[in-house]
């Protein structure tokens, strides 16, 4: 009787296992076929055309940074001419005038590679690092050479203790970016001493610290072990804040939920300060990133996201974080408290600054902040 019952429940196991494996392999197998769908359409916006206001859509142009001129009725061998015509770069309330006779970059970045091999094995030491990339500037920054980038883009890491991290996120980082001929700056702000890791009030630093240094038009906010895999998946300001991290591959490259903006997500200047940045009372792990979605959503903005097969990330393994267990509370009342508890109400000392060769560097002491 005994054995018979214990052959059953070995059998069940067997089953529910092969089931499991099974389901892991189509997975897997659904998100290589996404890939080779065919290309990617990139659509050009005029202006006018309704844009952003559904989820999931490519987003690559924004017609508000462009002035394009449709030359309509003339008909040049049954083709319609559509002339774009002395792109203007629109920087919020930072006018941006042309700083040389440099062509615009183009729209499309003509170098991409698609998917290609993150690189996570032998990453060179700091130094040795900084020969690879002789074209950046002091504090990690570059700007293509040959054409002028139309985008100006701040990447804002937060950070802590995960040295082997930041050396594979920059080597990956800074190719990728490179060949999207972006202009940008790399800025890793860590958080001094032993609390709970506030990873939203590093962004606000982060964001802080970038506009003291330059008139960058967007901010994209990185979690330092998230290597994106396709350079399709650009780091372009976005027309409404854009969730980039869309498919992981510790997630099975699945969205967890709708509403997600962590791991890797792009707002403009303006968005950011409409939502009065993020929330300073995030110790620990988990929330901060749902509350921007909260506040993103109180000010009629919208999470737009490319197609998954794009927007692909490797996360680098590390341990699991304590999770924080006032993260509903604060949740729940985010949206009566976000006018006065966000960018316009942080403070931190900055304990060190540094324009390193591959970084800017920003340590900072969070102070708590009354609720
Ligand atoms: C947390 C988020 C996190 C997400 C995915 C949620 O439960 O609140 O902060 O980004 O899980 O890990």
């Amino acid at each position: 009787m005994m054995g018979r019952s214990y052959m059953t429940v070995r059998a069940l196991v067997l089953i529910v296992t092969l089931l499991v494996v099974v389901e892991y392999f189509s997975l897997l197998q659904s998100a290589e076929n996404a890939d080779k769908r065919g290309p990617v359409v990139f659509k050009l916006l005029e202006p006018g055309d309704r844009v952003g206001y559904s989820r999931h859509v490519l987003q690559v142009v924004d017609p508000a940074m462009y002035r394009v001129d449709r030359v309509v009725d003339k008909m040049v061998n049954n083709t319609t001419t559509i002339s774009i015509v002395i792109p203007t770069i629109s920087t919020g309330n930072l006018t941006s005038v042309p700083s040389s006779n440099l062509p615009q970059c183009s729209m499309i970045p003509p170098n991409l590679h698609g998917k290609f091999p993150v690189l996570v094995n032998d990453i060179p030491s700091m130094d040795d690092m900084s020969s690879q990339f002789p074209g950046l500037e002091l504090g990690g920054r570059w700007s293509p050479k040959d054409c002028q980038a139309k985008h100006k883009v701040a990447i804002i890491v937060p950070y802590r203790d995960r040295e082997p991290h930041l050396r594979a996120f920059l080597l990956n980082i800074h190719r990728f970016l490179q060949r999207q001929q972006v202009e940008y700056g790399i800025y890793i702000v860590e958080q001094s001493g032993n609390q709970p890791f506030n990873r939203a009030m590093l962004m606000n630093v982060g964001a802080a610290e970038a506009l003291k240094q330059h008139a960058y038009q967007c901010f994209i906010f990185h979690d330092v072990d998230l290597l994106p895999e396709d350079d399709r998946n650009l780091y372009t300001c976005p027309i409404q804040p854009r969730h980039m991290s869309v498919s992981i591959d510790s997630f099975l490259y699945r969205l967890p939920y709708d509403d997600i903006f962590g791991g890797v997500s792009a707002m403009t200047v303006d968005q950011f300060r409409a939502v009065n940045g993020f929330s300073n009372l995030f110790w620990g792990w988990g929330g901060e990133d749902d509350d921007m979605a909260n506040r993103l959503r109180v000010k009629k903005l919208f999470i737009s996201r490319y197609p998954a097969n794009i927007a692909r990330y490797k996360m680098l393994k590390h341990g699991k974080e304590k999770a924080n267990p006032e993260r509903f509370k604060y949740l729940y009342s985010g949206a009566k408290r976000m006018s006065r508890d966000g960018y316009n109400s942080l403070k931190y000392k900055k304990v060190d600054f540094m324009l390193k060769k591959l970084y800017t560097w920003v340590l900072v002491d969070l102070p708590h902040l009354k609720p």
